[in-house]
C-alpha cells in the first residue's frame, strides 16, 4: 500500500476529526515533509482537505474515482478483492486480468479501469468505455467446477449485477438471455465471461462486466443496434461508482460462495424471477432458423428451455431472444 493510500485510510478511520502532520506522520511512519506532499497529492486528485492551523488535516470530499484503497476499503467479502488492481485508462479490463491470471494472479483478483481504449464486447463488438461516468471491471476466479458447469458462473454475474442495480439504483432491472442487464427494455449492462481451460481442467474464469452508470445519451454510439440506457438516465439521479462497485462485487461474494457450496439451482431460481422473458411468447433467431414458443426456464448448463406449440421442449443454446410484438 503506498504512502498516499495509507494516510487515505487513516482519514477515513476518523471521520470528521482533523489529524495533525506530526500524528499521521508518526502512525505512518513518514517524515512531515512526506505528509505534506501525499496530501498535496490527494488535492490533485480531487479530495477536498482542509487544513487548520492549529488542528491539522480533515478529509471534507471525494471525488468519484475508483483507487483500489477506496474500493478495498470497508469491503466486506471473503473472496473477492483480495487484490484489486485499478487503472485510469487500460486496453480493456479482461484482456488485463488476462495477463495477471497467466501470471500467476490469486482467484478474487479486481481489475478495475475508470476508461477502457479497447473495450470488448461479445462477438467481438466494441464496449463504449468514456472515462468517469461508467463501471468497466473484470474478476478472476479459479473454480474446482466440472468444464461444463463454467457457462452457470455468466448467470451467477447476471443475477448480481441486477439485484445490485435495483439495490443501489432503485431500478427494476431484468436479465435477457443468455447475458443482457435490462431496464426498460433498454440494456444497461453487458457481460463478457472468458475461460481458459484445457482438457476436463479450467484454469480460470474472467467474468466481465460493464454498467452504464452515469453516461448520458450523447455519449452512446450512434451505431448502436439495440436500446441502450444508464442509471442516471432511468432513475434521474447520479450513481456513486464506487458504492455501486462494492456493493455489487459483496453480492458476487455472497453468491459465489453459495454457488461453490450448494451448486446452480439457488442462482438458476434467482435467475428465473429476474428473467424478462419468463413464461412470455418470444422470437428466437439463432441466425438461419427462427423458432417461436414460451420460455420455461434454464437448463443446467444455461440452455434456454423454450417449449414450442406442439409441447416439446427445444433447448437453445444461442441466439437472439425478442419477445413476440416487440
Ligand atoms: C456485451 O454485452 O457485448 C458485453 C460487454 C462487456 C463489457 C465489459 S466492460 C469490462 C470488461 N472489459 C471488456 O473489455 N469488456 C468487459
Amino acid at each position: 500500500m503506498t504512502s498516499r493510500d495509507k494516510i487515505l485510510n487513516l482519514f477515513r478511520s476518523h471521520p470528521d476529526q482533523y489529524l495533525s502532520g506530526q500524528e499521521i506522520s508518526r502512525t505512518l511512519d513518514i517524515s512531515r515533509a512526506a505528509v505534506w506532499k501525499q496530501v498535496k497529492a490527494l488535492r490533485d486528485l480531487g479530495f477536498e482537505i482542509e487544513a487548520k492551523h492549529s488542528s491539522g488535516y480533515r478529509l471534507l470530499a471525494s471525488p468519484d474515482l475508483l483507487l483500489a484503497s477506496e474500493i478495498e476499503n470497508r469491503l466486506n467479502t471473503r473472496l473477492l478483492g483480495t487484490s484489486v488492481v485499478t487503472y485510469a485508462e487500460i486496453d480493456s479490463t479482461n484482456t488485463e486480468l488476462r495477463r495477471l491470471a497467466e501470471a500467476g494472479a490469486v482467484e478474487g483478483t479486481v481489475v478495475v479501469a475508470d476508461r477502457q481504449s479497447a473495450g470488448r464486447g461479445r462477438l467481438g463488438r466494441r464496449w463504449e468505455s468514456p472515462s468517469g461516468v461508467n463501471l468497466y471491471c473484470s474478476i478472476l476466479l479459479r473454480p474446482d467446477i466440472p468444464l461444463h458447469q463454467a457457462s452457470q458462473l455468466t448467470f451467477l454475474s447476471a443475477v448480481a449485477v441486477a439485484e445490485t442495480l435495483n439495490d443501489v439504483c432503485g431500478l427494476t432491472a431484468k436479465v435477457k438471455w443468455p447475458n443482457d442487464i435490462l431496464v426498460g427494455g433498454a440494456k444497461i449492462s453487458g457481460l463478457l465471461n472468458e475461460m481458459n481451460a484445457e482438457t476436463e481442467q479450467i484454469h480460470f474464469v474472467i467474468l466481465g462486466i460493464g454498467v452504464n452508470l452515469n453516461m448520458l445519451t450523447e455519449q452512446f454510439p450512434q451505431e448502436l443496434n439495440y436500446r441502450a440506457t444508464s442509471a442516471l438516465l432511468e432513475s434521474g439521479r447520479p450513481v456513486d461508482r464506487l458504492l455501486f462497485l462494492r456493493s455489487l462485487l459483496e453480492k458476487l461474494d455472497l453468491f459465489y460462495n453459495e454457488f461453490l457450496r450448494d451448486g446452480f439451482v439457488p442462482i438458476r431460481r434467482r435467475w428465473e424471477s429476474l428473467c424478462n422473458t419468463i413464461n412470455a411468447v418470444v422470437e428466437v433467431d439463432m441466425g438461419n432458423l427462427k423458432l417461436s414458443g414460451t420460455v420455461v426456464g434454464l437448463d443446467p448448463d444455461g440452455a434456454l428451455r423454450l417449449q414450442l406449440e406442439n409441447g416439446t421442449v427445444e433447448r437453445i443454446l444461442a441466439g437472439d431472444v425478442r419477445p413476440v410484438g416487440e
